[in-house]
């Protein structure tokens, strides 16, 4: 796919291709390098887009469940049609290798592939309400219906596939969607948008918006979009949420997922290399990359001398060669401000095993050891390719520090004995638990989602049906049951 096209992409109002009042240039993480243009819609556009979702709401809500999920097919078979180009354009946009895009456009395929199922599934619930006297010849049949249309704002990180776990449960569920992409990765969306312009969808159902981060708060605060779901920083999500308290706002945040090695684990290496993998995939920049690492003691000197290892086996380079594991972070700002995290842990006193600095805006990958626990390498969501390991003696030890977070997404726990793995589910302050694996595994149909810090709300193709729908209830009079 040629990235540079003579106009700028065009944006998608009410489902049409508009060129914009402005542009934006996007840039390609790894050398800077110009990577396309494209349209800015003006404040006439976005009217007519928020103006068209709101028009078509009940129309679109009440369409059949074989159009939306005909759509939504339509867009998982043209996506895999599609897989090879559009790998090129998240590499090109948000600098990940072309391994991990490939990966991407492979789970949004499954996204739209799930939400058409689905969106074919979703029924109501009937309950009979004679368990009482005063119910008695009563049924109640409850449905859930959408809250209204969305406001979707994605992050740079997945620009594919967190765009699509906003896009399609809200078209599943027959709730318009306005999608705000981040400002430097809108590719990805704009081509979704042109793949969903091929469908029945009626006018008004979807719209793609390249704005700018301030242009999108008189879009949080217009009450025609009763639901803003938000995937990205946590003061951007918490300010957004307490500007539209009569909103129902989703938010997912970041974290700084802990992988937990039990003794009882019988492959430490193996272990060491899925961390190293998933505390460096994406340089880092996914919310449930590893980045603490809580290691029992028992196992701490078969395991770290591995861990070193694995990291150092991390190969970064151009994102587009096939042999790079570790590309460039999303800019060089972006960079420096990880190795400042770094510099400012060793300063309190930890010590590098591994890494530590950067070339450009690719940071080498980088493992430290004994980070003390009131420093940003531990605290903070670094969203690097940074890890930090800690040596904690036995279970409790290692829960209590997995704990000790602000935030609470996902927690990974190595370990093979299924009383541990429901400890670790009841006592871990996370949204989710990965026994025998690293807190960065998702399915894509399964809720996803935080507590503390990291978010309120779930997604997950079903779960994000249940968050954007309100249950409406019809109680049925005089039935023979
Ligand atoms: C995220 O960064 O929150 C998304 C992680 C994923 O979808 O794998």
């Amino acid at each position: 796919m040629d990235m540079i096209t003579p106009e700028p992409r065009p944006a998608w109002i009410a489902g049409r291709p508009e060129p914009g009042a402005t542009t934006l240039v996007v840039h390609h993480p790894y050398d800077g390098s110009e990577v396309a243009t494209v349209a800015v819609p003006g404040p006439d556009q976005v009217e007519r887009a928020v103006a068209a979702a709101a028009a078509v709401a009940k129309e679109f809500r009440r369409s059949p469940a074989h159009l939306r999920a005909g759509a939504l097919d339509h867009v998982s078979r043209v996506l895999a049609a599609r897989a090879e180009e559009i790998a090129e354009v998240i590499t090109a946009e948000n600098g990940k290798p072309l391994k991990w895009a490939e990966a991407e456009v492979n789970r949004a395929v499954s996204v739209f592939r799930i939400a058409a199922e689905e969106a074919r599934r979703f029924t109501g619930e009937v309950q009979r309400l004679d368990t009482d006297p005063a119910g008695e010849a009563r049924l109640a049949l409850t449905r859930r219906v959408p809250r209204g249309p969305v406001l979707g704002i994605a992050p740079f990180n997945f620009p594919l596939n967190l765009v699509a776990h906003k896009v399609a449960p809200s078209l599943a569920i027959g709730a318009p969607i306005i999608v705000k992409p981040a400002p430097r990765t809108p590719l990805s969306a704009l081509v979704l948008g042109e793949i969903l312009a091929e469908t029945d969808l009626p006018e008004g159902a979807f719209s793609v918006l390249p704005l700018g981060n301030e242009q999108t708060q008189a879009l949080v605060a217009d009450p025609r979009l009763p639901v803003v779901s938000f995937t990205g920083s946590g003061p951007v999500g918490w300010q957004l949420k307490d500007a539209a308290p009569r909103k129902h706002v989703v938010l997912e945040l970041g974290g700084n997922a802990a992988a937990v090695v039990l003794r009882d684990w019988p492959d430490p290496e193996g272990a060491a290399h899925r961390i190293a993998t998933f505390g460096n995939y994406q340089a880092g920049q996914s919310c449930i990359a590893v980045q603490r690492v809580i290691v029992d003691a028992a196992v701490a000197e078969e395991f770290v001398p591995a861990l070193v290892e694995a990291v150092e086996a991390q190969r970064t380079g151009d994102p587009y060669d096939r042999n790079t594991d570790v590309g460039p972070v999303v800019d060089e700002a972006a960079a420096e401000r990880i190795v400042a995290w770094i510099d400012e842990a060793v300063a309190a006193g930890a010590k590098v095993l591994t890494g530590g600095t950067r070339d450009g805006a690719t940071v080498a990958p980088t493992l430290l050891a004994d980070v003390p626990p009131d420093t940003k390498a531990w605290t903070e969501e670094i969203f690097g390719p940074v890890l930090a390991v800690s040596i904690v003696d036995g279970v409790d030890e290692a829960f209590r520090s997995v704990n000790a977070s602000a935030y609470g997404l996902q927690a990974g726990v190595f370990t093979t004995d299924v009383q541990l793995a429901f400890h670790a589910s009841a006592e871990l302050e996370v949204g989710g638990v990965i026994i025998g694996d690293v807190p960065s595994y998702r399915a894509d149909q399964m809720p996803y989602g935080g507590v503390k810090g990291s978010g309120v709300g779930r997604e997950g193709v079903l779960a994000a049906m249940h968050d954007l729908t309100e249950e409406r209830v019809t109680v049925f009079t005089g039935i023979d049951l």
